[in-house]
């Protein structure tokens, strides 16, 4: 698919000195893992915490140590996260420790073998899932194949498009625009819109499998 990604859906992490620090760690085929799951955990608080701010908060007001009014924000929406094993399992810790009580659910999308096709082979979510807003943890989008199953799962469960975050760390131009283009009302963080993707469908420049290098399977 070609176009022109839609920056109102998709939402940069800001190219930052610090960030780019983290992705050169992460990128080197050299990196030992340790380094490379620390650099990752980074970059994964990054893209949760914007996601976050993405939901819906409400004005509220607190009295101060000094008896001040703070005129603040606070969440004014139920959330839970729903992470595309096995690569979303890595950004599970991160957002535990930032909503320690946050329900987390789980999609299993495989590729077949023969046809390519990414077919939905296992789902545990909440039981109020529709009622929620849904942060859809995934480091990697590539092609867009599994993002796109896994929101058709959401979306069959009562989920609103409009209450789906996908969080990821990165993109493929091909894989936001077969978002965007399916469902344009789905907004996504990442923290990198990579040039696009080989022949084996790994982003360029890219990081390799991610999931590998995470759970050292490689
Ligand atoms: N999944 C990965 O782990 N890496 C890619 O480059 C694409 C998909």
């Amino acid at each position: 698919m070609t176009g022109t990604v839609d920056t109102t859906t998709v939402h940069l992490l800001p190219q930052t000195n610090l960030l780019r620090a983290l992705h050169t760690v992460i990128r080197d085929r050299d990196a030992e893992r340790d380094a490379f799951v620390a650099h990752a955990a980074r970059i994964i608080r990054m893209v949760l915490e914007t996601g976050l701010d993405l939901l819906p908060f409400e004005e509220c007001e607190v009295s101060t140590p000094v008896g001040a009014t703070y005129f603040g924000q606070r969440p004014a929406a139920p959330v839970c996260a729903v992470s595309i094993a096995r690569a979303g399992e890595s950004m599970e810790s991160e957002l535990r420790t930032v909503l320690p009580g946050i329900r987390v659910g789980k999609i299993l999308i495989q590729r077949d073998t023969v046809t390519k096709r990414p077919n939905l082979y296992y789902t545990a979510l909440p039981m109020d899932i529709a009622r929620r807003h849904v942060l859809l943890l995934d480091p990697m989008l590539a092609t867009g194949g599994t993002a796109l199953a896994a929101i058709r799962a959401l979306l069959d469960k009562g989920v609103p498009e409009d209450h789906i975050v996908f969080v990821n760390l990165l993109s493929a131009p091909a894989g936001i625009l077969a978002v965007q283009y399916r469902h344009p009302q789905v907004r996504m963080v990442t923290s990198a819109i990579e040039e696009g993707l080989n022949d084996n469908a790994y982003m360029v420049p890219g990081i390799g499998d991610f999931g590998d290098r995470y759970f050292g399977t490689d």
